[in-house]
């Protein structure tokens, strides 16, 4: 034996806390790139991978084991079946077409994974990852039938990360401190909270007023068209996007799994709030924990940011109605 049994030490069921498991359906650009995240930030102890193409799959998992010497200790599984995902507490959904250049998210068909993820790990707290972001994280809300507070889409998170980089740029600070949320559609009816965003605790968009500094306004509605912008032209330049999204959707994980309670802009059933009458998913600010969303943040909006919000719910629920029928 390598080991020499030590007495006093701990059997492995003893030593506390259940494994943590986390399952990403869709070993693509996406799901690669999240998976690798999740590792390097010791997010999970089994991280279970699933693909319809068996020979990618099988090349990605053997390419990350094989980088175990380097990363905390984590089992990696796969399966075409999904088998692998059994007891997952976390399960998130890559899967799928991804956009090519010029198309809208709106434009995206899903394949029809949702009832064996929800079958195999009744208990997960899905995250719903694929486009068109928003219109899915509803279908994945339909077809599972978990109650709305385990289906969260990743939403505006990604688009709030944009945002927050772009501002931090041009005011040279860090982007850390930059507090400024995205709200809405994931993607080209996004609405963008000025009135909520500080820098440091000051809230810019007043000081700019008071300062009566009206060309920064006008470069603040440049960067909101940037961040719309920005997923067409990364996709234009490298044909996906993949970082970005990686560290997005690893920093929920670390909310969800690790009961950070923070709060994160992703989207949430909204029926009932800012007037929107429908059921329908999208961004809202909401507070991340072990049971899913805790909360949404009762978030001051100004009548032009509310409207505009109900104008994204009404884009999302119209695509919502045709899909599902
Ligand atoms: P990709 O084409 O590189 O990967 C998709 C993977 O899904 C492929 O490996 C494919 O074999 C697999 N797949 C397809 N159908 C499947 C099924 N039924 N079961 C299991 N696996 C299946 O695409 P990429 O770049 O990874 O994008 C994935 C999705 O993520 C797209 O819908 C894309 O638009 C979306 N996306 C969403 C973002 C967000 O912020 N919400 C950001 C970036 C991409
Ligand atoms: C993104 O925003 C394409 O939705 C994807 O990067």
């Amino acid at each position: 034996a390598v080991f020499k049994a030590v007495h006093h030490s701990v059997p492995p069921s003893l030593s506390g806390r259940r494994p943590t498991k986390i399952s990403v359906v869709g070993a693509g650009h996406v799901g690669m790139a999240i998976a690798q995240t999740i590792l390097t930030q010791d997010l999970a102890d089994v991280l279970a991978l699933v693909d319809a193409n068996p020979d990618k799959l099988r090349g990605e998992m053997l390419d990350l084991q094989h980088a175990a010497a380097f990363l905390p200790r984590t089992t990696i599984l796969s399966s075409v079946d999904f088998s692998s995902t059994t007891g997952s507490d976390l399960c998130i959904v890559t899967a799928g077409a991804r956009q090519i250049p010029g198309e809208s998210r709106l434009n995206l068909i899903h394949r029809n994974i949702i009832p064996t993820v929800a079958a195999k790990s009744p208990e997960c707290i899905l995250l719903i990852v694929s486009n068109p972001v928003d219109v899915l994280t509803f279908v994945a809300w339909k077809l599972s039938g978990f109650p709305p507070n385990r289906v969260i889409g990743s939403g505006t998170n990604l688009d709030s990360s944009r945002f927050r980089f772009l501002i931090a740029d041009h005011l040279q600070v860090n982007a850390q401190d930059v507090q400024a949320y995205i709200i809405g559609e994931h993607g080209d009816s996004s609405v963008a909270l000025w009135s909520s965003i500080s820098v440091g605790g000051v809230a810019l968009l007043s000081c700019l007023e008071k300062e009566e500094i009206n060309y920064e306004k006008e470069t603040l509605e440049n960067i909101h068209k940037a961040v719309v912008d920005s997923a067409y032209e990364v996709i234009d330049l490298k044909g996906y996007t993949s970082w970005a999204i990686g560290y997005s959707a690893a920093s929920l994980a670390r909310a969800l799994l690790r009961d950070q309670r923070r709060i994160h802009p992703v989207s949430v059933m909204a029926k009932g709030m800012y007037g929107i009458s429908g059921e329908v998913f999208l961004s809202l600010p909401a507070q991340l924990g072990r049971g899913g969303v805790l909360g949404v943040t009762n978030v001051h909006l100004t009548e032009e940011e509310a409207q505009r919000l109900r104008r994204s719910a009404e884009t999302i629920l119209e695509v919502c109605q045709v899909m599902w029928r």
